[in-house]
């Protein structure tokens, strides 16, 4: 699956010793040059029967991981490593609780680099805060591990490069965990695009819009400030900060990266008033968070042109009093599928109408026929884990490939693409909205690279008892 002879970005040297040397080199080992590996597009590698796992960042995702990992008899978290020593007893105790053995500790701010070399493990799953995204997961492909990266995959467009580079140079994995891919509504949403129903989509609407005011001023309630409060806090930062939880699942199915790919995008940013309302109200117009001015703006709307002329508008709002939502709409010649609260509606020709959204009755045959075999074999099993059983779904799948040898849904390019939203979303809202161009991160690849399939397996030879 290896295609061979891709130049790097900025046309550097060929590596030559490729990952052979690299196992060699590990963490700390030399940079032998970008690009050096070609396209990881429809990348794989041999079957893995066990998957050893190390956690680098052990709080509230990591720590979630540890209990989600270890529902899967061929996971086994052997490492875990933070900065401070609480999250690592509290993961200690949860693999005490599962029966699992002791994971091995590295505690300190640059321990992850042990953790690599340590050779306990065959993949990262870095949930660190976002600033770290890019080194402790460039540490991880040098040392010849896949890395498991949260989102978003890093907030600049030279970390996305740096990872793109890096898969590239060192073959390894770097899937970035786009967990809302793995929404029930979402894979139905993908899988009336690929059975036709919508007809030829040409628009898609995304966003995450989530009030976490009351998340983001820890200090003023005695706690530490946690990544979310990185934003608001900044005096620079602007557009759209966490774009990947409502765009990655319309990426998915308007087949961006396999077939079209991100062409540009123009970015306004309302005024701000959501924070410094609640901050004077809730700590006084005195307190810290009160006097502070916030750059972020409350409401961020962008649109995306693809380069086959589809559209995709995207919103990121953390900062007003407002039912949580990711949207979700995609739009073609035939109809319409909406969520938050889940609306379909289309025609059977695109020449006739589709006023009125399905009853409920209707709704449910479609779901019966078109939704998601995933959530149908495995849904009692995922709910009660995060994120209403996105997170259960997103690790059977990551596991399944894994065990396979199947490519990974999500591959580096798909990840630096929609993670570069953050910080082109910014360049466009302080040049007025004018258009930025989005890198190709894939140099071309998109125009070869397969579409993805719908997602439609049997789990059983992992040992998980299917409770549905
Ligand atoms: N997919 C989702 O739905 C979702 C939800 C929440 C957070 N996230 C992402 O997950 C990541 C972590 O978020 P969280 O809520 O778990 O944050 P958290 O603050 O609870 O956990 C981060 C952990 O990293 C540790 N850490 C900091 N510096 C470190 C270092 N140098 N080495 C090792 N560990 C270090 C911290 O001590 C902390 O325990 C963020 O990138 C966030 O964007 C994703």
């Amino acid at each position: 699956m290896d295609i061979a002879g891709t130049i790097g970005r900025r046309g550097f040297l060929k590596a030559g010793g490729g990952f052979a040397a690299l196992g060699l080199a590990g963490c700390a080992g030399s940079r032998l040059g970008f690009g050096a590996g070609g396209s990881m597009a429809g990348f794989r590698v041999a079957p893995m029967e066990r998957i050893r796992v190390g956690i680098v960042g052990c709080g509230s995702r990591g720590g979630g991981g540890v209990s989600r990992f270890c529902k899967f008899p061929c996971v086994e978290v052997t490492a875990l490593c933070d900065i401070k020593e609480e999250p690592l007893a509290k993961c200690q105790k949860r693999l005490a609780d599962a029966s699992r053995p002791k994971a091995k500790e590295f505690l300190g701010p640059e321990a992850y680099r042990a953790l690599c070399d340590s050779g306990l493990c065959d993949v990262v799953y870095n949930t660190t805060p976002i600033d770290l995204h890019r080194p402790v997961s460039v540490c991880a492909m040098n040392a010849g591990l896949h890395v498991l990266v949260e989102v978003e995959l890093t907030d600049s467009i030279e970390g996305n490069w740096e990872l793109v580079e890096t898969a590239e140079r060192t073959r390894r994995h770097c899937m970035m965990l786009e967990n809302c891919c793995y929404g029930e509504d979402e894979l139905l949403m993908f899988n009336l695009a690929r059975a036709g129903k919508l007809g030829d989509v040409m628009h898609g609407e995304a966003g995450y819009i989530h009030d976490c005011r009351r998340m983001m001023f820890p200090k003023e309630i005695g706690g530490e400030e946690p990544w979310r409060t990185m934003f608001i806090s900044s005096k620079t930062k602007t557009g759209n900060d966490y774009p990947t939880h409502g765009l990655g699942p319309l990426a998915q199915a308007m087949n961006v990266n396999r077939g079209d790919r991100f062409d540009f995008v123009v970015s306004v940013t309302s005024r701000s008033v959501g924070y410094s309302e609640y901050a004077k109200g809730k700590f006084g117009p005195d307190s810290v968070y009160g006097r502070r001015a916030y750059m972020a703006g409350d409401m961020n709307t962008s649109i995306i042109q693809t380069v086959k002329g589809n559209t995709i508008m995207l919103q990121f709002c953390e900062s007003t009093p407002r039912p949580y939502t990711r949207m979700n709409l995609l739009q073609g010649t035939k109809g319409i599928i909406r969520t938050f609260p889940l609306r379909i509606a289309w025609a059977e020709n695109p020449v006739d109408e589709a006023r009125n959204f399905f009853s409920k009755e209707r709704l449910e045959s479609v779901k019966a026929k078109y939704g998601s075999k995933l959530w149908a074999r495995y849904g009692k099993d995922a709910k009660g884990h995060g994120h209403g059983g996105m997170d259960f779904m997103m690790d059977l799948r990551w596991i399944w490939c894994l065990h396979e040898g199947l490519p990974l849904d999500i591959d580096v390019y798909d990840g630096a693409a929609w993670s570069s939203l953050a910080e082109l979303t910014a360049q466009s809202v302080n040049k007025r909205g004018q258009p930025v161009d989005i890198p190709d991160f894939t140099r071309g690849g998109w125009k070869t690279a397969n579409p993805l399939d719908v997602i439609d397996f049997d789990a059983s030879s992992l040992g998980i008892a299917s409770k549905s």
